[in-house]
C-alpha cells in the first residue's frame, strides 16, 4: 500500500486520480477509475448541463461511488448553468482548470466540494493556495489536450514543491509505473493521469480512434489551435492543445490567420469528425501516448500503474538508500 495524502485522508486504495476529460472521460471511464481505487473524473467542457447529472449518476452508480467533475473556468463564465449542475451533482472533488478558481471557491466549500485547478507555473500555484483551493495540479506541457504555458513537467514539479504546502499532484507524460513511482519519490501526493486512459474499452474513443493512440509514439503529437481554431470553438488563444499530428495540423498549425476565412478546410473537418476519419479530425493526446501499447480496461491501468508504483518504490529504495534490492516478500 502507498501511503499518500490521497489514501490517508481521502481513503483512496491508490494516489491516482482519472483526469477529467472533455469528451470522452465521462461517466463510465470515472466509474472504472473510482472502482478500481483511484478517483475517476468526469470532464465538461460546453456540453448541455444535462449531461452532467446524466454522467454523474453513471459515475456514482446504485452504490453511492465517489468521482469528481472538471470544468473549464472559462466556459463557467459564460456558462454558469454548468457549475450549477456540477455543484447540484455533489461530486467529491471539483476540478477547475484553465482560468482563475477565485471566484469560486467559497461557494463550492459551502457545499462541501473540494476544489482542486491545474497550474502551469510557480507563480499560479501560489496564487492558486491564497485563493484556498485544496489541491494544486501542476500540469506540464507535455500533458495531452488543452495546456498552457512552456513548462514540462518534471521542472513544473520542482518549482511548485519548493513553493506552497498544500497537496501537489503531477499532471503530464505519466503512463507507467515508472512515472507514478517518480512523481511520489519527488513529493508529490498522487499523480492525475489522462493520456494513459485513452485506449481503455471506457473512455468514449471509438476503435478507429484506439487504434491511433496505440500506434502513435511518443514523438507524435503538436500543440495546437488548429482544430480549435477551425471549429471555432471558444478556446482563448492561450490555450493550445496537444493532439495527435495527422494531415490536418501538417496544413494548418502554421497558417492558423488564414483558417477562419478556409471554408472547405473547415467543412473538411467537420465531415471528419462525422465520419471518424482521424486524418483530419483530432484526438487529443499528450506525449506518454508512446507508452499506451493495450488496450486495457481502465481498472486494470490503475491497479498496474499503483501496484507497479509500489514496487518500483520498494526496491529501488532498498538498493539505492541500503544498496541491497527488497525480497520479492518485501515487494507486496
Ligand atoms: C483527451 C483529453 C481531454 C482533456 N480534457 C480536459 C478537460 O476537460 N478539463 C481539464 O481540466 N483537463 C483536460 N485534459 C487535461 C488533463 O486534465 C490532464 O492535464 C492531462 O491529461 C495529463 O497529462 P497526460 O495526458 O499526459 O496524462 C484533457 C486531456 C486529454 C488527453
Amino acid at each position: 500500500m502507498l501511503h499518500t495524502y490521497l489514501t490517508t485522508s481521502w481513503g483512496l486504495r491508490y494516489p491516482i486520480i482519472g483526469a477529467p476529460m472533455v469528451g470522452v472521460g465521462r461517466g463510465r471511464l470515472a466509474r472504472a477509475v473510482s472502482e478500481a481505487g483511484g478517483l475517476g473524473m468526469i470532464g465538461i467542457g460546453t456540453e448541455p448541463a444535462e449531461l452532467i447529472a446524466r454522467e454523474a449518476a453513471i459515475a456514482r452508480g446504485t452504490d453511492q461511488g465517489r468521482f469528481g467533475i472538471g470544468l473549464m473556468t472559462w466556459a463557467i463564465e459564460k456558462r454558469p448553468d454548468l457549475l450549477e449542475a456540477a455543484i447540484e451533482a455533489h461530486p467529491f472533488l471539483l476540478s477547475l482548470s484553465f482560468g482563475s478558481p477565485a471566484p469560486y471557491v467559497e461557494r463550492l466549500h459551502q457545499h462541501g466540494i473540494l476544489l482542486a485547478t491545474q497550474v502551469n507555473t510557480r507563480a499560479e500555484a501560489v496564487q492558486a493556495v491564497g485563493d484556498k483551493v485544496d489541491l494544486i495540479v501542476v500540469q506540464g506541457v507535455e500533458a495531452g489536450g488543452h495546456v498552457t504555458g512552456q513548462v514540462s513537467t518534471l521542472p513544473l514539479l520542482q518549482a511548485v514543491l519548493d513553493a506552497v504546502q498544500v497537496p501537489v499532484l503531477v499532471a503530464g507524460g505519466i503512463a507507467t509505473p515508472h512515472g507514478v513511482a517518480a512523481a511520489l519519490a519527488a513529493g508529490a501526493e498522487g499523480v492525475w493521469v489522462g493520456t494513459c486512459l485513452l485506449a481503455s474499452p471506457e473512455c468514449e474513443h471509438v476503435e478507429q480512434a484506439r487504434v491511433r493512440i496505440l500506434q502513435a509514439q511518443e514523438t507524435d503529437t503538436i500543440l495546437t489551435r488548429a482544430f480549435d481554431v477551425a471549429q471555432g470553438l471558444a478556446w482563448p488563444e492561450q490555450y493550445p492543445g496537444r493532439a495527435l499530428r495527422n494531415h490536418f495540423t501538417q496544413q494548418w498549425h502554421d497558417r492558423l490567420e488564414t483558417l477562419p476565412q478556409a471554408s472547405e478546410a473547415r467543412q473538411q473537418l467537420a465531415t471528419a469528425i462525422a465520419n471518424k476519419n482521424y486524418d483530419v479530425a483530432s484526438i487529443y493526446a499528450g506525449e506518454a501516448v508512446g507508452l499506451v501499447t493495450r488496450q486495457q480496461p481502465a481498472g486494470e491501468v490503475i491497479h498496474a500503474l499503483g501496484n507497479g508504483a509500489e514496487r518500483l518504490l520498494r526496491t529501488r529504495s532498498s538498493l539505492l538508500l541500503d544498496g541491497y534490492e527488497a525480497s520479492s516478500e518485501d515487494e507486496g
